[in-house]
């Protein structure tokens, strides 16, 4: 007999401690609040945490990030620019707004990613950039994609939005390319609410993309000596960040450590226990090399779960595990990009896979070791009921 009771446990929870409240309550105390010193200082602490040669400019939401990344590099009409069909609709949108044509690429169930190969194979004398992305933190194998992208000339811009805290051989994902796009959206590994970060190891691209988030003018309000004067030397849109938020996402960074140590540990334990479980595989990493940041932990069923994904979510939801699902649909065959381009599923049988036949479990910091035991618990049930 089981010796579960019913809990409540969501998908995902902001970890708001009393340090963010006092830090945004002292922003709202002060005479700025946006574009100033706490985004400064927000910048500086995020390009600290990811490592050495990242130059970070703090943003509206991940989807500005991307969209400035592609203006940036001046990507436009008649260039291709390779995405992945499992995703979320931004990576594929930022791609759109610039007027390029994104195309899709299939992943391997296994990982979630675009594998080195399929990309390769995606090139055409029309493809200009690679906008990748490492899906829910497991990082794509950027030695060997830099390698291709090298060898044809193309940008390589990386969608880090479910990805804080993911590395390669120790060197944080968003670094790999020309650009890293982070979003901080209150279920990510830490939030600012909305908000999101722009990296690049590129000097030179830094510079240019602070002035396209800030209007293209030449100054803050902080650095014009004469109020209400400054110029504006480039074109430029408002995707800044407020005070308010920076001066939270500053408290999460710094609690980043604890925040990913607590999403290793419930992972390791539910990974561990659900490969027991005949008919579930965990999307993971397949190298030590490769460092999962853990967003979440997603499951694709087989076995005596086949066909039975919504009543999965269904049976967890009634004993209170919240799910999600990670992406619901390939992004080619969400109705705009469809209606657009077409599509056909035998072109993304890994996307169909993890988008109608997998469940995305919470391994976030809000779950107790007892908690992650009463959703393996729950599953071991499920997997009886089902079987018997
Ligand atoms: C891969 C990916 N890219 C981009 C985004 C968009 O992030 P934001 O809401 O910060 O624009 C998301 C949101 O979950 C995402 O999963």
């Amino acid at each position: 007999m089981s010796t579960v009771t019913t809990r409540n446990i969501p998908f995902a929870r902001p970890s708001i401690t009393q340090a963010e409240k006092d830090a945004v309550m002292a922003v709202l105390e002060s005479p700025i609040l946006t574009h100033g010193p706490e985004c400064k200082g927000f910048e500086s602490d995020f390009a600290q945490f990811v490592g050495e040669g990242a130059h970070a400019l703090a943003v509206s939401s991940c989807m500005a990030a991307l969209h400035l990344a592609y203006l940036h590099f001046k990507i436009g009409a008649g260039d291709e620019v390779i995405v992945p069909a499992q995703t979320h609709t931004a990576t594929a949108h930022a791609v759109e707004w610039v007027g390029a044509k994104p195309i899709f690429v299939d992943c391997e169930v296994r990982t979630g990613n675009m594998t080195p190969e399929a990309i390769e194979a995606a090139i055409t004398p029309e493809t200009k950039a690679i906008g990748l992305v490492h899906y829910i933190g497991i990082p794509c194998d950027m030695p060997a994609i830099m390698r291709i992208a090298e060898k044809h000339n193309l940008i390589v811009i990386e969608d880090c939005a479910l990805a804080v805290g993911s590395r390669i051989d120790g060197k944080h994902v968003g670094l790999w390319g020309d650009a890293g796009c982070f979003s901080f959206y209150p279920v990510k590994h830490m939030t600012t609410a909305e908000g999101g970060m722009f990296i690049t190891k590129h000097a030179d691209v830094a510079v240019s993309v602070n002035y396209l988030r800030a209007f293209g003018v030449d100054r803050t309000h902080q650095e014009r000596k004469v109020p209400g004067v400054y110029d504006v030397p480039h074109l430029g849109l408002n995707y800044r960040m407020s005070e308010l938020q920076a001066a939270l996402g500053r408290v999460q960074v710094s609690r980043l450590d604890e925040l990913l140590a607590a999403r290793a540990k419930n992972f390791t334990q539910l990974k561990t226990a659900i490969e027991s479980i005949d008919g579930l595989s965990v999307v993971d990493s397949q190298s030590t090399q490769l460092k999962n940041s853990h967003y979440c932990l997603v499951v694709v069923l087989d076995g005596p779960f086949a066909g039975k994904r919504n009543e999965s979510i269904e049976f967890l939801k009634a004993q209170g595990v919240g799910t999600s699902i990670y992406y619901p649909q390939p992004v080619p065959r969400m109705t705009y990009y469809a209606k657009k381009y077409g599509y056909e599923a035998e072109a993304y049988p890994g996307a169909e896979k993890i988008s109608d036949e997998a469940i995305a479990l919470p391994v976030g910091p809000h779950l107790s070791s007892d908690d992650v035991q009463m959703i393996i618990e729950t599953l071991t049930r499920w997997k009886e009921e089902l079987a018997s």
